[in-house]
């Protein structure tokens, strides 16, 4: 067995072509199952989204046996002062080369002063996550993956909301801060925690200032009760596009939750991403039972289930 180790992977041709055909046969492509494009194209689009990561080929008998792809996260290393990565994939035909895979990678990061690492696996890959506990991750966080392709029509009716002022900027960010008193980051002792509480307000700023492709606000009177952000993005796939639409942040303020405003926001989410994307996805963590009944409320149906870990590099 032989490890090749690569960050401009995607632009040589022959490799990608090679790769692709590993992926092919990789059980946990993101949009399986919903009718959306073949094995391949499926392939084609994850290959795609993969395109700026690392990447730790393992060879042996003549072919691909493995692959662990791993990508700095500028985001969170800004929020938090720390250099962060995750491993996006690791794919591998056996659970002692997914171990050696997840090896060389936690080495390569911690040469290269990455300090903190986090992946994901779904949860039936239970190779994976063995491999990342055998290299010391710790658990963190479950998701929910909920989609939904079917329509809402222009003419539904959605109740009153409002676009987004300037002057409201203040009072949302008050508001995503006290209805996100925690985050998955909220648990790592290495991380400050004044950072993680501030992680859904930093996101709503960024939103704000252009990272949301739709934002909408509820108020009473000049006074914002809550807000709602959407984004849409490509998936690349062979003479096509697979435009995905993500219900991206929504939070109303504690004293005004279960009045239906949540209701409200999740069905003008549905409007928008019925006339801007052809499948609509939301991540949820598990235990969050109050938005996991509102998507269900608007038609969303589960996907698929994900396991986020942790680990630290630093002293
Ligand atoms: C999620 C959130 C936006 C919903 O807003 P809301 O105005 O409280 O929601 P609504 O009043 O419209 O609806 C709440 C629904 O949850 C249901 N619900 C409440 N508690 C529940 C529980 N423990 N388990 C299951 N369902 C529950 C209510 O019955 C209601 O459904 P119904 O209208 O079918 O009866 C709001 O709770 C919030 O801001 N939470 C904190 C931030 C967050 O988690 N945001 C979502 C992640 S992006």
């Amino acid at each position: 067995m032989t490890l090749q180790e690569s960050s401009n992977w995607f632009q040589n041709g022959e490799m990608r072509q090679e790769i692709l055909r590993v992926l092919v046969g990789y059980p946990y492509k993101p949009y399986r199952g919903l009718g959306l494009g073949t094995d391949e194209m499926l392939a084609h689009a994850f290959l795609t989204s993969l395109a700026g990561s690392r990447l730790v080929v393992a060879r042996g008998q003549g072919r691909i046996r493995g692959l662990a792809f791993y990508q700095d996260l500028p985001w969170e290393s800004r929020l938090f002062r720390v250099r962060m990565g995750k491993i996006s994939a690791i794919v591998a035909d056996s659970p002692d080369l997914a171990s050696h895979l997840v090896g060389t990678v936690v080495g390569n990061c911690r040469s290269e002063g990455v300090r903190h690492l986090s992946a994901e696996t779904e949860f039936p890959d239970l190779p994976t996550a063995h491999a990342l506990e055998r290299a010391g991750f710790r658990l963190d966080e479950t998701r929910l993956i909920l989609y939904r392709t079917e329509k809402l029509s222009p003419e539904a009716e959605i109740g009153e909301l409002q676009d987004y002022r300037p002057s409201y900027r203040q009072d949302l960010l008050e508001i995503a801060r006290r209805s996100f008193p925690t985050s998955r980051y909220s648990t790592d002792p290495h991380l400050d925690q004044r950072a993680a509480r501030t992680l859904y307000s930093k996101w709503l700023a960024d939103g704000l200032d252009g990272r949301a492709d739709f934002v909408k606000v509820v108020t009473d009177g000049d006074k914002p009760l809550g807000f709602l952000l959407c984004r849409k993005f490509v998936e690349e796939m062979p003479e096509s596009q697979l435009v995905v639409g993500v219900q991206d942040l929504m939070a109303v303020a504690p004293e005004h939750q279960g009045q239906g405003l949540g209701q409200r926001f999740a069905r003008a989410a549905w409007q928008w991403l019925s006339a801007n994307s052809t499948v609509h996805v939301a991540r949820i963590p598990s235990d969050r039972f109050v938005p996991l009944a509102v998507a269900v409320s608007v038609g969303y149906r589960f996907h698929s289930g994900k396991v986020g870990f942790r680990l630290w590099l630093g002293d």
